[in-house]
């Protein structure tokens, strides 16, 4: 396989500054000899902690959500000139928790793409079906739907800086894993929904996460999978004995 393994740490609303620099400084220090690419998504409050410890590694600089505008009269939300401005170079949208706790529509998620993309991020697009679709037979149906509703718009050239994270959401913070089997199937055929939209090498290249009970003892057997090429972490990105044995999977 020629794409690269990215592997994805995402905080969520974890750990102080004191606590993100500690796990950052370790992330740093052992993952210097690490193969793959990397991201550390801190909460907004210490990405800035976080990327002066992880500039200049090869570790990037992640957000978990940004506003749909660009600035102006929005309470709470955080923009990308913001998070421009310290450094952050991808941003994850269409998390599930965004999605079904905080109601975020595909139509939402779709303008933050867009947004993000304009301003040069690169974006983590996460897609998933709830256990009732899986149930239901929808898996299909939910990962298309997303994923062209999420990509409305974007052009040829902006989908170079998509990835996608394939995250059945009730294998998120659950300790249910998918099995690779049905994962990778979920992911060969939303490559086929990008080879749709944007052709076969557009849709050999992009990169497809899974994300959803990620550990140490699945990351190797998931990761063995043709369409499997990383993984976003949340749980076990909060520690380095977790971690950093799922970004040095073998
Ligand atoms: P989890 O979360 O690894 O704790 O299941 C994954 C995610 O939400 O990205």
């Amino acid at each position: 396989m020629s794409r690269q393994y990215y592997i994805a740490g995402n905080w969520k609303m974890h750990m102080t500054r004191a606590e993100s620099a500690s796990l950052a400084k370790a992330m740093v220090e052992q993952l210097k000899d690490g193969k793959h690419k990397y991201l550390v998504a801190p909460s907004f409050t210490g990405i800035e902690t976080v990327g002066a410890i992880v500039k200049g590694t090869n570790i990037r600089l992640g957000a978990q959500n940004c506003a749909s505008e660009e600035q102006g009269a929005h309470t709470g939300e955080v923009s990308v000139l913001q998070l421009k401005d310290l450094g952050v170079q991808t941003i994850i949208l269409g998390h599930s928790e965004r999605r079904h706790v905080y109601k975020e529509d595909d139509a939402l998620i779709n303008k933050k793409v867009k947004l993000a993309l304009k301003h040069g991020f690169e974006v983590i697009l996460c897609i998933g079906e709830l256990l009732e679709e899986r149930e239901a037979g929808k898996v299909e149906a939910v990962c298309e739907t997303q994923t062209v509703k999420g990509l409305e718009g974007v052009t040829a050239a902006e989908l170079a800086n998509v990835v996608i994270a394939y995250e059945p959401v009730w294998a998120i913070g659950t300790g249910k894993t998918a099995t690779p089997e049905d994962a990778d199937a979920a992911q060969a055929f939303t490559r086929k929904v990008i080879a749709k939209l944007y052709g076969q090498d557009a849709a050999e290249k992009i990169i497809i996460q899974y994300g959803g009970s990620v550990k140490p003892d699945n990351a190797a057997q998931l990761m063995a999978k043709e369409n499997i090429d990383g993984a976003l972490v949340g749980g076990a990105s909060l520690k380095p004995e977790s971690f950093i044995p799922i970004a040095k999977f073998a």
